[in-house]
């Protein structure tokens, strides 16, 4: 009996060490910090497809300080112990340090950089590197890699968008009396200020620069805790963790938190409509730029000439950055498809977001960068501007609006005008450029008066009132807009 128990004692431990013994398979790098249950190696295309170290090691950085925090907060509640956590602080700080010198030896068969500062850590401090891992999951990580990245990245835009608006104000100032042809159909309308139009372009960005504030927000809620998906069985305290990131919330929900890329979405939406806008711009400046308008001159820098035609300044800056809008909704529709349909949690699909977002951080601030340059000194050619405005009969409301206080009814009014608009087609002259006599005969109610009326100065100051492009109505504006900026800062 003793004999047998023996043997079996001996046999059932040899059994147990062999139940638990690692199959002597090949396995990669990557597998041994998850392969535990499998029983081949992952095949070495399989390895490279599904790897996202190749892009992910961008945000290294937000990795490490996310790993630094979670390690702290483990320590203060009393799952790490502090000899443990001061070890793992070193290590991690380390390993930025190695990235930083560009010596870090990124391993695609270490996946993702977060295996890889995992698996390198260990290397460093050894086994302790194991620990830090408690309580937390790739899933959770990796939700606030991106949005601690994202965050920052939002911050270098809005920084962008200031120098942008703040230009604008500068060169809306310089030219609140600069008189340009204002535009509806491409056709003359009305003359405007210059510094009314600039003025419209500040409002265009001001309010992008608010739907990025305000999606910085919902951007800033802390993930880490959330772990795979349910939340962890150690008794964390993400509120340290949000703290330390500098997060301003916890996202509530551990499901979510691991699986929306809702944030991401609705930064490249704003980020979309920014570039719509800066498109729109753009499209002004390359016809302001032509020959046939010569409205404008930007600084030779942002154009190039002609490898055939010697005469050629091309806009290309404002050409490109028009072209650039493409790419960036169409990686806004990228993150809309990739997330539509996704069950809840955490789905692999959601690798796929980082290079869309990548792209369009890349995209916009590229063409920030330019713009913040190139808008605030464009120089504009105040006499061809004026020379144009004379040209589409662009007070020709004016005369109207004067019927109209004169007391014609506006239908009339637009009919009498419309008649003198045609008589000064024939006689190939503006409407200020006939006489009394040849308009008195379309209505009574016209005097000589008329032609302070009919000038580009008076058609502007007459339109005083708060939005209107009287250059009174337009310095108040910038001075409006310089306080509102004033906010971001
Ligand atoms: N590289 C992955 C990503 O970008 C990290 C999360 C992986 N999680 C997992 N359970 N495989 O989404």
């Amino acid at each position: 009996m003793q004999d047998n128990e023996t043997s079996f004692l001996d046999s059932t431990t040899t059994q147990t060490t062999k139940r638990h013994t690692k199959p002597a398979l090949p396995q990669t790098d990557a597998q041994q910090m998850w392969g535990g249950r499998f029983s081949e190696a992952t095949d070495s295309f399989v390895a490279a497809f599904t790897a996202s170290v190749g892009f992910d090691q961008r945000f290294a950085k937000q990795d490490i300080l996310g790993s630094i925090a979670h390690a702290t907060m483990l320590n203060r509640c009393g799952i790490l112990n502090d000899a443990d956590v001061s070890l793992i602080i070193e290590g991690l700080q380390q390993v930025q340090a190695e990235i930083d010198a560009g010596e870090f030896n990124w391993s695609i068969i270490l996946e993702d950089v977060h295996m890889n500062v995992e698996s390198r850590l260990t290397d460093i401090i050894g086994s302790v590197g194991k620990k830090l891992h408690t309580g937390r999951s790739r899933n959770d990580q990796v939700a606030t890699d991106i949005r601690l990245w994202l965050r920052d990245e939002v911050d270098n835009i809005i920084a962008l968008l200031v120098k942008l608006q703040s230009g604008l104000l500068d060169l809306a100032e310089q030219h609140t009396d600069t008189i340009m042809p204002g535009f509806t159909h491409l056709q003359t309308a009305q003359p405007v200020s210059f510094g009314h139009h600039v003025m419209a372009w500040f409002e265009m960005v001001y309010r992008d620069t608010e739907r990025l504030i305000d999606a910085r927000r919902r951007i800033n809620q802390l993930p880490l805790g959330s772990a795979a998906l349910a939340g962890t069985t150690f008794p964390i305290d993400r509120s340290i963790t949000a703290e330390l990131l500098g997060f301003e919330g916890i996202c509530e929900n551990s499901l979510d938190a691991v699986s929306d890329r809702d944030f991401a979405i609705e930064f490249t939406a704003a980020a979309s409509i920014l570039m719509m806008h800066l498109s729109r711009m753009s499209e002004e400046i390359i016809l302001w730029m032509s020959a046939q308008f010569d409205f404008v001159k930007i600084p030779d820098r942002f154009c190039t000439g002609s490898s055939i035609m010697p005469q050629k300044k091309n806009p290309d800056v404002p050409e490109l950055v028009r072209g650039k809008a493409a790419r960036v909704f169409g990686q806004l529709l990228t993150l809309l498809t990739l997330m539509k349909s996704q069950p809840l949690a955490y789905n692999k699909d959601n690798q796929e977001d980082k290079e869309p977002l990548f792209d369009c951080v890349d995209t916009l601030t590229g063409s920030l960068l330019a713009f913040a340059d190139m808008l605030p000194n464009m120089v504009p050619n105040k006499a061809n501007m004026r020379a144009a405005t004379m040209k589409g009969y662009a007070t020709a409301t004016d005369l109207a609006d004067y019927l109209v206080r004169r007391g014609v009814a506006f239908r009339d009014a637009h009919a009498i005008v419309g008649k003198a608009v045609a008589l000064a087609i024939d006689k190939q002259l503006d409407l200020s450029e006939l006489k009394l006599e040849d308009l008195q005969p379309f209505s009574d109610a016209i005097g000589a008066d008329v032609f302070d009326y009919l000038t580009l100065e008076g058609s502007l100051n007459a339109r005083d009132h708060l939005g209107g492009t009287a250059p009174n109505q337009v310095r108040q504006a910038i001075a409006r807009g310089r306080a509102r900026l004033s906010k971001f800062k």
